[in-house]
């Protein structure tokens, strides 16, 4: 943080704004109404939103004084990877909306950094574009299991072939969350198939389309309102593509209605899992686990790690914080796995404080896609690296020199 105060101090402003509340505002400011809804939108009355922030203000750091915090250590190892900071790019996706350079600008944000990009299946960019912006730096896989097994196989086979260091499967989203906002906007962010690359660049899928496209849907598809054309319209400047094309051409709605029909495969089991162990030798990481009896399963069915998430609020509208959910997976898993964490992080102290409750390390959402709406792929580093600033600062203001000794009694 030293570098940050010093810029700031000779005058330099940050790319994005530091605090949080003001970094929203201008992505707001910035951004359609569809992305805006999109990106900053829960589920239903956006109670889970609210619970996930207010968990983080029910928890206070007690720091500690007169310890030797003069040399600091903010690295934690994950799955055999010293990693520089316990701070990862969680899964997003359709990030298009966010911004033309879509994950190509988060690749290049997370290689500055050093910190794992966590890519999504439902990505704008194939995972292969996606990789090669990441170099050498770390890539974690986010799998949302489709009801189609070839497409699940060529996932997972593309995952390992981009070196992917970990397989995450989300498991709160075999269907979507009643998205308030999206549906008043009358914006589905999938409704171009241009936004989903990761699908259709997948061969597998682009079979399904195939078959699709021969045979006509029955159903006939709601042609676009003229509200849903505004929307398009509205959106253009973050979307190069071409409209036209996209309103008319048969590809894209056999795509996206292939995409609606398999994305998700909402009958998995537990007993799944083992068809996923089969597939692949990668780490498993489950992400949505809330409930420590599903924490116990996770570990019966031997997974190799978990986040405690609720997807941002953006499923269960009133369901438990995520960081209130932490402490009960933590004390399940005992320390046989790691346990990860997501869902409200906004600032390198929340980061401390999800830490403190047996977190080995954090996603982080929606504040690094407000820094790309801003600022692309200086917007994405900045927010992180204010983000690991603070940590950096937090631990030392709290009497801590490394991630390790982030501990439960450093918080009332
Ligand atoms: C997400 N999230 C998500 N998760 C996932 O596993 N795959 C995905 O494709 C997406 N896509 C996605 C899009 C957008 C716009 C948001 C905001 C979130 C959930 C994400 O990984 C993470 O769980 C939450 O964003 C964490 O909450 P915060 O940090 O946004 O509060």
């Amino acid at each position: 943080q030293g570098r940050i105060y010093r810029a700031g101090v000779f005058g330099h402003r940050p790319v994005v704004p530091v605090e949080p509340a003001a970094l929203e505002a201008a992505a707001q400011r910035r951004m359609s109404p569809q992305a805006w809804s999109y990106v900053a939108g829960s589920a239903g009355q956006q109670h889970t939103a609210r619970a996930n922030l207010a968990a983080f203000d029910r928890h206070r750091i007690v720091p500690r004084m007169l310890v030797d915090v003069e040399e600091r250590d903010t690295s934690v190892e994950l799955f055999g990877r010293r990693l520089p900071a316990p701070l990862l790019f969680a899964p997003i996706g359709v990030l298009e909306m966010a911004h033309r350079e879509a994950e190509r600008a988060v690749a290049e944000a997370a290689r500055t950094l050093g910190l794992p990009m966590v890519i999504s299946t439902q990505g704008s960019l194939p995972m292969e574009e996606t990789a090669a912006a990441l170099g050498d730096s770390p890539r974690w896989y986010q799998l949302y299991w489709s009801r189609d097994d070839d497409v699940v196989d060529s996932f997972v086979a593309r995952a390992e072939a981009i070196g992917s260091e970990a397989i995450v499967v989300t498991l709160d989203t075999h269907v979507l969350g009643w998205r308030t906002r999206d549906l008043d906007v009358a914006y589905l962010p999938f409704a171009r198939a241009e936004g989903i690359a990761q699908y259709t660049s997948d061969p597998a899928f682009r079979r399904l389309v195939e078959a699709r496209a021969q045979t006509p849907s029955e159903e006939p598809t709601p042609r676009p309102t003229v509200s849903a054309v505004k929307a398009l319209v509205s959106m253009a400047r973050h979307y190069p593509g071409d409209l036209w094309t996209n309103l008319r051409s048969p590809l894209p709605r056999a795509a996206v209605e292939t995409f609606l029909d398999v994305f998700s495969r909402s009958s998995l089991t537990w007993d799944d899992l083992a068809t996923l162990r089969e597939r692949t030798s990668l780490p498993i990481v489950l992400k949505g686990i809330q409930d420590p009896r599903d924490a116990a399963l996770a570990l019966e069915h031997g997974v190799d790690g978990i986040v405690v998430s609720n997807h941002g609020g953006r499923q269960v509208d009133g369901a438990i914080g995520s960081l209130d959910a932490l402490p009960g997976v933590v004390e399940e898993v005992d320390g046989r796995i790691p346990v990860l964490f997501d869902s409200g992080v906004r600032s390198g102290a929340d980061a401390f404080k999800a830490l403190a409750l047996g977190a080995r390390a954090v996603l982080v959402g929606r504040p690094w896609v407000y820094g790309l709406a801003l600022a692309g792929a200086d917007g994405a580093r900045t927010v992180m690296e204010h983000l690991w600033a603070e940590l950096d600062l937090t631990m030392a203001l709290s009497g801590v020199s490394s991630v390790d000794q982030i501990s439960r009694d450093l918080l009332a």
